[in-house]
């Protein structure tokens, strides 16, 4: 057993719903076992320039339920130079902590093994992000939530391209990925998905999603069309797709990029049960020695995986809905 008294925690980068909910239960957990801890605020800069303050229990009071964070979350450039690393370990050294614990995605995860070149203490990751692109978990917190929201706006959307006989473009984020664009795009039946993993587009390469607009219209007369599109997926977004199809075909399309909307709101239960489990787990494996760690969950289990591995891509978008949108989407 470690002797872990004294744990720092911050969030950082994207924030995602259920941040909140892991902080709670990083210091609930910590508290049963007579640990303190210090929360950084906006990432790590609070953790560069020692802006903190004690969490208590009754600090995480009432807030399983909120989304956002209330450490807030920032992207921090400095992480980038060979001093921010070094600040940041000098902080909690002089804090005397004996762990850290960083909630967010690969970037994240990044600055921390950067940290970690100059501190002693132990470090530990969750998997936070609303993109889902981090090995080593079958899920992050958040992503079930993003999924949910941009599924509640493709439904309203659906709802005034029937009423119109419309096409929409709906641009869903995912950084790299098409995690949400797949599960949403699925989820709301919508009858294209452009994601990475289903190829990106280029201007020469039109064709591919013109066509089968045109067969669906000759096949079924004019409906509504919902086309979901991954962010990054053709040079000028979603918009610039739309305004090329209606070119192309002579149908006006219209375009939606859902944005930021998809980080924020209420987590879902599943986000508030997958932010508990891990970060009572985190708070446990540190107890255990655990180090260069991210406590994910595979197959319903917590587990440990390596840090540095966690933002390798590996993880793959659900093979099976992949094919099955491939095969009733192709014309
Ligand atoms: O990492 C989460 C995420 O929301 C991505 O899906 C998106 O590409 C990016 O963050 C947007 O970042 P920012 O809020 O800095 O524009």
């Amino acid at each position: 057993m470690s002797s872990i008294r004294r744990i720092g925690i911050l969030t950082s980068g994207g924030d995602a719903p259920g941040m909140n909910a892991c902080i709670r239960s990083i210091v609930l957990t910590a508290a049963a076992h007579q640990i303190d801890v210090i929360g950084f605020s906006h990432g790590y800069n609070g953790l560069i320039e020692g802006e903190y303050r004690t969490l208590l229990p009754y600090h995480v009071q009432h807030i399983i339920h909120l989304g956002g964070t209330i450490l807030k979350s920032a992207r921090c450039p400095a992480m980038h130079t060979e001093q921010g690393p070094k600040a940041a370990a000098q902080t909690l050294q002089q804090l005397q902590l004996d762990a850290l614990l960083v909630i967010g995605g690969d970037g994240s995860f990044k600055g921390a093994l950067a940290i970690a070149q100059h501190y002693s203490g132990q470090i530990l990751g969750l998997p936070g992000t609303i993109d889902n692109d981090v090995d080593g978990t079958d899920a992050t917190i958040g992503y079930a939530t993003a999924i949910d929201t941009a599924l509640d706006a493709i439904d309203k959307i659906r709802d005034t391209a029937d009423a119109f006989e419309r096409i929409f473009l709906v641009e869903l984020m995912g950084r790299h990925s098409g995690f949400i664009a797949l599960s949403a795009g699925i989820a709301s039946g919508a009858e294209q998905i452009i994601c990475p993993e289903l190829g990106r587009l280029t201007p020469d390469d039109l064709e591919r999603v013109t066509r089968p607009i045109q067969n669906a219209q000759l096949v079924k007369g004019k409906s509504s069309y919902i086309m979901v599109v991954a962010e990054h997926c053709y040079p000028g977004g979603s918009t610039a797709l739309a305004e090329a199809i209606t070119k192309a075909i002579g149908i006006e399309c219209r375009a939606c990029v859902l944005g930021h909307i998809q980080r924020g709101g209420s987590p879902i239960g599943a986000d508030r049960i997958l932010a508990t489990k891990l970060g009572a787990y985190a708070v446990e494996q540190l107890l255990k020695g655990a180090h260069l760690m991210m406590a994910g969950e595979v197959n319903h289990t917590a587990s440990l995986y390596p840090l540095q591995a966690s933002g390798e891509g590996k993880k793959r978008i659900d093979p099976y809905l992949l094919r099955w949108q491939q095969q009733v989407a192709s014309d």
